[in-house]
């Protein structure tokens, strides 16, 4: 396993970066095995992994609640990333979604960061969260000043229950915002062989400024492991079948994924690893990426992803690998 710092933190997290959306179950994944969670856990971090990443959101607190579990007893050994901002206790903030039966919204206020840090804390089983992220920006209606947000997490920071601040899904625009207002370690955003729009704006910058890149939905939430055939179906509640997300599982668009990933079984015979550890060693390469964060709903997908921390690819193979993406073109 590769590590590297996370900003200007002094917090040295593993390139590989085990994600925990899928951990929280829900109508969005189609449910979760706790147990399973909990071995893919124990898993990754025995396979050196310890930068774990999960959200209040993720399962209502179910995502934090697991790890909380699973950490026991070694919490040192882990770089413990949690978000903020998706709120859903009662109608505080800006509406954002209703799944699951809640109403979520965005809340960056400090009234319900307050009531968020203590319920992220306690769910952790932890008295400090190594990596405390924005999750969305605040937006209207009920728009918090990013100023006054930044104000509070640098007062978690000085109490000592956050290490680092980090943001995600935010603009340039807001991210310097964010700078002008304090120390940002890291920003979280979506990025994949197949998704390279923050190869424009967000990666550069990020590179300019050390700001550690965790990136997410890197392995299309499946699709480029090569397991997603065409038969297979999604229930129509989960985020795979959301066609505005992911347009590359629509059945116009899949068969051209396939083709390509068929095309680098010679990759994955030279470098003797599987389809998910090429695309991921392909992430962790490209310019700006310092973390790739890789969901897991098994320890066997956790070991897998992990063992992609140790493979380097050679500059032609990752120029091909582009190349291959960049002649799909664009999604119907
Ligand atoms: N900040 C944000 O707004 C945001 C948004 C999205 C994600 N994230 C974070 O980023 C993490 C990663 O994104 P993601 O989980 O959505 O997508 P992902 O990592 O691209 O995909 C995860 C899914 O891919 C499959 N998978 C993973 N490794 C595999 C392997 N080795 N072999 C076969 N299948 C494998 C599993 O699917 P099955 O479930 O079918 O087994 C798993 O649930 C999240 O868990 C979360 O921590 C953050």
């Amino acid at each position: 396993m590769q590590y590297r710092d996370l900003g200007n933190s002094g917090i040295s997290a593993s390139v590989v970066g085990l994600g925990t959306w899928v951990t929280g179950g829900g109508e969005m994944w189609h449910g979760a095995d706790d147990a399973e969670s909990l071995r893919a856990i124990d898993v990754a971090l025995d396979s050196g992994i310890n930068l774990i990443d999960t959200a209040p959101a993720y399962g209502w607190g179910h995502s934090e609640t697991i790890i909380g579990r699973a950490i026991r007893g070694r919490r040192d050994k882990v770089v413990l990333a949690t978000k903020c901002g998706m709120w859903w206790e009662d109608n505080r903030g800006s509406f954002h979604y209703h799944l699951d039966g809640k109403d979520t919204f965005i809340s960056l206020h400090p009234d319900t960061l307050a009531i968020e840090i203590e319920n992220s804390l306690r769910r952790l089983d932890t008295d400090y969260i190594d990596l405390y992220q924005t999750h969305w920006p605040s937006k209207e209606p009920d728009f918090t000043p990013i100023e006054d947000t930044m104000a509070f997490l640098m007062k978690l920071k000085d109490q000592g229950k956050i290490r680092a601040i980090g943001v995600s899904n935010v603009s340039i625009e807001q991210l310097e915002e964010y700078r002008a207002n304090g120390d940002i370690a890291s920003d979280q955003f979506r990025y994949s062989i197949l998704y390279r729009a923050p190869e424009a704006d967000v990666l550069p910058y990020c590179a300019q400024h050390g700001i550690a890149t965790l990136t997410y939905m890197s392995l299309e939430q499946g699709l480029l492991t090569g397991k997603v055939g065409m038969d297979r179906v999604f229930d129509p509640n989960e985020f795979r079948s959301n066609e505005a997300w992911n347009p590359w599982f629509k059945l116009v668009n899949r068969p051209k994924v396939l083709a390509m990933l068929e095309g680098w079984k010679e990759l994955t015979e030279k470098y003797n690893c599987t389809l998910a550890q090429l695309v991921i060693a392909w992430t962790a390469a490209q310019a700006g990426v310092t973390h790739v964060l890789c969901g897991a709903r098994t320890a066997a997908q956790a070991g897998q992803n992990a063992a992609a921390g140790a493979l380097t690819l050679e500059a032609a193979d990752i120029a091909r690998m582009r190349n291959d993406a960049v002649a799909l073109g664009n999604p119907e």
